[in-house]
């Protein structure tokens, strides 16, 4: 069983959509597919139709102590080839237990024991960090969601360092994790020229960490999620074949889990996996060049900062402060070359006249 942890430092990236349409998508290609929520808001829960009932899920499995860590009388069906493991917010319960020498290890046991009975896990996982930790323990590969806004795209390499700390306290390999790992970004706009500019930046920075695939934005997705029903489920219940989001968004989750299967195949001791860990810049991203961009944009169509806000779907505050930014680091300057100081200054500084009272 292949273990796929969907996973971000940040909130409300779609992190438990990703997990349950990339669950049901490996599903329909035939793989036995066991979906874990790893979450005490229970969203994925709720997304798979499971009941977010106390005693229902993970949190009954790892409840102190952790009995048996033997999951299987809480899976319930979903649909064919996809179960659930669900949750509670008694998830939170389980932190101190987690908190333990052991609790690392504690979602890979539990996980050990139906091993031979599925063919991947996907598991979501929410904000809490021994469970993070456990989680990243038991992965075999990472999906790490992000929007292609700057402060977020900030957040995408943050779970690369976790996870490479968390590993490497355990002794556990992490160059094959994060050759095997996916950054999958969502693009909230469909014309907005910082999220082009913030996408660029992600894949130079994370080179081919970056999914290719981007996630659009549609209402429909948040449909399908209030319906309880995968994207696929909606558009062939509900969808016309005019209706362009709804197949884009069908045909983004089925490529991304395309890649997510290519990147299980990459072999154990490909020599890239070492460099490609040194390549991973964890570095923020050049928010001056958003700015620069968004700065044209202002000065080409001449407009005021709620016009701005507007085409970019942004708030006035993060076009003003973006705007500030790119103004006290104007474009071309290295952020950490030190200014000469103004001439009056350095001869204040030096001093080169002796005080005149000197003989
Ligand atoms: N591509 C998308 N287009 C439009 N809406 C989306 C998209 N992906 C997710 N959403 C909506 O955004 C909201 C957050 O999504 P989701 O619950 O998947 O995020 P999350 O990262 O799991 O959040 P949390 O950090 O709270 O667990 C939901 O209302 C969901 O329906
Ligand atoms: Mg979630």
């Amino acid at each position: 069983m292949r273990v796929l942890a969907v996973t971000a430092n940040k909130g409300g990236v779609g992190k438990s959509t990703l997990a349950f349409q990339v669950a049901a998508e490996l599903a329909r290609r035939g793989l036995r597919v066991l979906a874990v929520d790893a979450d005490k808001q229970a969203d994925l829960t709720r997304y798979a139709r499971g009941p977010r009932l106390a005693g229902m899920g993970l949190d009954a499995v790892l409840a102190d102590p952790p009995a048996s860590l033997d999951p299987r009388p809480y899976i319930g069906p979903v649909s064919d080839n996809l179960d659930l493991l669900g949750s509670s917010p008694r998830l939170a319960d389980a932190d101190p237990v987690l908190h333990s020498a052991e609790g690392p290890l504690l979602i890979q046991r539990c996980l050990a024991v139906v091993a031979d009975v599925y063919d991947w896990a996907v598991v979501d996982t929410g904000h809490s960090e021994p469970i993070i930790a456990a989680v990243l323990v038991a992965a075999d590969q990472l999906l790490m969601p992000t929007t292609a806004s700057a402060p977020d795209a900030r957040h995408a390499g943050d779970m690369l360092q976790t996870a490479v700390r968390v590993r490497e306290q355990l002794g556990l390999e992490t160059a094959e994790l994060l050759q095997r790992s996916l950054i999958t970004i969502w693009r909230r706009q469909h014309n907005g020229v910082a999220d082009a500019e913030v996408i660029a930046n992600l894949q130079e920075r994370f080179g081919d960490l970056v999914c290719p695939v981007v996630i659009p934005h549609s209402s429909r997705i948040s449909e399908a999620n209030d319906q309880r029903l995968t994207v696929r489920e909606h558009a062939e219940m509900f969808g016309t074949a005019r209706d362009r989001p709804l197949r884009a968004a069908v045909d983004a989750y089925e490529a991304i889990t395309d890649h997510v299967l290519a990147r299980a195949g990459v072999v154990a001791g490909d020599p890239s996996g070492p460099r490609l860990l040194e390549e991973v810049d964890f570095e923020e991203p050049d928010l001056a060049r958003v700015a620069s961009a968004i700065r044209r944009v202002k000065a080409r169509r001449g407009l005021d900062d709620d016009e701005l806000a507007e085409v970019l779907g942004r708030s006035v505050d993060w076009v003003r402060h973006t705007l500030a930014f790119g103004t006290r680091y104007p474009e071309g300057e290295d952020r950490l070359t030190i200014r000469p100081r103004s001439r009056v200054a350095v001869r204040e500084l030096a001093d080169p006249w002796p005080p005149r009272w000197r003989p």
